[in-house]
């Protein structure tokens, strides 16, 4: 009996050595040790021993048991730490290496231009609204009061989406202005209004350092009753006032378009040379701004706003050219051309 256990115990401490792995441990752990183990049927035989062998080889049996178990935890722990180190140096990296910068982007100066704008006129307490790019004719020229004959609709500025559209709105294009937005907000929030409405535009024409195919403008829409064009000068001038953090000062001279009566054009005090003449208002103290107008009756039908009850202005700017005044930026093709060395500037 003393021997079996010796050779029991020799046998098994040389397989434990030639373990590679802790799945072969288990393996070996269940084997000797285990419930069915080698090392338990000898223990379980015990009992039919003389009585006089009884002490010593329970003494051994004892032994041969925590020698082996000593062992099995010693080797569990040597190939657990193996494992770690093996994993450590697969994922080893230098820390001398120099990081690699990221680069961080930043918002595009137009982006930033429409979010002064809102915010300046967010605390004048108008809503800013937004529409489809994709417009129907109907909005975008009949319901502004825009004739079928006028030369805006012409195929040389407007871009027609194929399709046959509908009798009453007739075919799509890509919106030649923000105004379209104007009937559709009537439409749906009624009179009083007090909105803006900033966005992406599109004409169909040859493009030169001041015509883009697409450009951003910002519509503005005020009704309710008894509204006057000084409201809109008083609006417009203390807009830009904020928004350039100076005085600046509203000129307006008649203009001419469908859906409003009157017509402005509006200009301000240029914000460089505060009235004197520079480069950007081209020697002249003023800079051409925008159309505005109170809107047309025929407008206002469209949006089924009550024109006895109601009046309103409305006016349009161009975004892309104030940016281009604000930054001194001299070709519009710049802005949307994806040139990082040109918009890293901003
Ligand atoms: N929609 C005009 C354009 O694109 C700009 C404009 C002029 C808008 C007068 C208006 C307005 O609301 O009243 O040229």
């Amino acid at each position: 009996m003393e021997k079996k256990l010796k050779n029991l115990e020799e046998e098994c401490l040389k397989a434990v050595i030639k373990a590679e792995n802790l799945e072969e441990l288990k393996k070996l752990e269940i084997k000797y040790l285990g419930r069915k183990g080698k090392l338990t049927l000898i223990l379980r035989g015990l009992k039919d021993l003389p009585k006089e062998q009884k002490p010593l080889i329970g003494k051994l049996s004892n032994e041969v048991k925590n020698t082996l178990e000593k062992a099995f935890e010693e080797k569990k722990q040597k190939l657990e730490s193996a494992g770690i180190e093996k994993e450590l140096k697969k994922e080893f990296f230098d820390t001398t290496i120099p990081g690699k910068a990221r680069k961080i982007g930043h918002i595009h100066p137009i982006s930033r231009l429409q979010e002064e704008v809102e915010r300046i006129f967010s605390q004048m307490g108008f809503a800013i609204m937004d529409g489809p790019e994709a417009e129907s004719e109907y909005y975008n020229f009949e319901g502004l009061n825009i004739p079928e004959d006028h030369p805006a609709r012409d195929m040389q500025d407007t871009f027609f989406i194929k399709g046959k559209g509908d009798k009453k709105h007739g075919r799509m294009v890509l919106r030649t202005h923000t105004s379209p937005v104007q009937i559709r907000t009537m439409e749906k929030y009624g009179a009083p209004l007090r909105v803006i409405i900033p966005g992406r535009c599109f004409r169909y024409e040859a493009t030169d350092a001041s015509h883009d195919s697409t450009f951003y403008q910002v519509e503005g829409l005020l009704v309710d009753e008894k509204t006057s064009l000084g409201h809109l000068k008083g609006i417009l001038a203390e807009f830009l006032t904020r928004l350039f953090s100076k005085p600046v000062k509203i000129r307006f001279r008649p203009g001419y378009f469908p859906f409003v009566e009157p017509g402005l054009e509006v200009d301000f005090s240029c914000f460089i040379c505060k009235g004197k003449g520079c480069r950007v208002c081209k020697h002249t103290g003023w800079i051409e701004f925008m159309g505005a107008g109170m809107v047309h009756e025929n407008v206002l039908k469209s949006g089924g706003i009550d024109s006895k009850k109601y009046q309103g202005w409305a006016f349009g700017f161009g975004l892309t050219r104030l940016t281009m005044m604000r930054h001194e930026i001299d070709d519009i093709r710049l802005l949307t051309s994806g040139n990082l060395r040109f918009i890293k500037q901003f």
